[in-house]
């Protein structure tokens, strides 16, 4: 079905905007043809193209592309997929006719808009000073299996169902990289408004973790014996809490960071503003247990900070407008993780209403 006034197929747009990467073929006036891939975004019937600052030695007036273009603006754009099982081979072909949308113009703005928000690589590139290319659509054919619901399982399924909790560490160092990636994964969590309301305080030194366990036991030591637990019992678990937190390479303390959220006048809203974050800092910490299972580390998730936020922000002198929520463990694993939790059937979990 051809969506008016779309030349795309809902089907063509649904594969089209989750393509990263596409080919642009333009011709010169003689006819000789050049294909280049490009990075793009799709509106309505028009894709645009950033004209990045790399090739600086050329100027973009200079580029092959370009001038082609302003010799003969018929092109074609292709995106594809390919997979070793055919029957989920793809790919979408849209010609249509191209211009080039001058710095500064409403529609060269939006362009940049778009172009930065699918690819962040661009946040950091002055693309906004360059021309756009603005592709018109003016048909589009397509092949293959653009809905093919028959996808390989997704990799992030297969870290998805990987990673477990750990709980007992190698004495291994965690490289600098692979920490910061995991962090990096962490701080593309989803959030309300866009405003990231959380800060990551990470813990190396054995002096500071002694710290922090110190200040965690302490309380912990308060409620167990508020629970009536015995001496013996107590010792023993805050033995436990303080050798996981001595002897796991890196810790990764997630805090709440109420201040750039909205205000409210009334409590219902305060409270899912609040709640909002709460959310988002789980999102976060699902974000890093990922990565770091993907990145070949492991980890765990301690509650203990939750139930005494004052005293951790005090034992590692952090800014008092810093809620402390949950300390992740990172390291890797000392053998496999003696049990593992199985999961609820999916249809205890999820009801379908049409
Ligand atoms: C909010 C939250 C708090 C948790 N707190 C702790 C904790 O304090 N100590 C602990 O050993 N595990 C803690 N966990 C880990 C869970 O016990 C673990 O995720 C669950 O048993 C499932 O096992 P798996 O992670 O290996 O799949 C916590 C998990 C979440 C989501």
């Amino acid at each position: 079905m051809k969506t008016s006034p779309s030349v795309l197929t809902q089907e063509e747009t649904a594969f089209l905007v989750r393509q990263r990467v596409a080919r642009l073929a333009t011709a010169d006036v003689a006819g000789e043809p050049h294909a280049v891939p490009v990075c793009f975004a799709l509106a309505g019937a028009s894709v645009y193209i950033a004209l990045d600052e790399k090739p600086k030695r050329v100027p973009v007036s200079g580029l092959k592309r370009v001038r082609n273009i302003l010799e003969n603006p018929e092109v074609a754009l292709v995106a594809d997929r390919y997979a070793e099982d055919w029957d989920l081979l793809t790919f979408v072909m849209l010609r249509g006719r191209a211009e080039l949308l001058e710095a500064d113009t409403g529609e060269h703005l939006a362009a940049v808009r778009l172009l930065r928000g699918k690819y962040h690589q661009y946040e950091a590139m002055r693309i906004q000073e360059n021309p756009v290319i603005a592709i018109r659509l003016e048909r589009a054919v397509s092949w293959g299996a653009l809905d093919q619901p028959k996808l390989p399982e997704p990799p992030v399924l297969d870290t998805i169902h990987g990673r477990r909790s750990v709980r007992r560490y190698l004495p291994k160092e965690v490289p600098d990289d692979l920490l910061e990636q995991v962090l990096e994964a962490a701080r593309w969590a989803p959030s309300p408004h866009g405003r990231q309301p959380w800060r990551f305080a990470v813990v190396r030194s054995g002096e500071t973790k002694e710290r922090l366990a110190e200040a965690m036991g302490e309380e912990w030591r308060a409620n167990l014996e508020m629970d009536g637990q015995g001496a013996e019992i107590v010792e023993k678990r805050l033995e436990g809490s303080r050798r996981r937190l001595l002897d796991a390479p890196v810790l990764v303390l997630l805090c709440l960071y109420l201040e750039d959220l909205d205000e409210y006048l009334d409590a219902g809203r305060r409270r899912g503003e609040t709640t909002m974050a709460v959310q988002s800092l789980g999102a976060a910490a699902q974000n890093a247990l990922l990565a770091a299972y993907d990145l070949g580390l492991d980890a765990g998730w301690m509650c203990a900070p939750l139930f005494c936020p004052e005293k951790v922000v005090e034992a590692l002198g952090l800014d008092h407008e810093l809620v402390p929520h949950a300390l992740l463990t990172l390291g890797y694993a000392d053998g496999d993780p003696p049990k593992r939790r199985s999961r609820r059937p999916i249809d205890e979990l999820v009801v379908y209403r049409d």
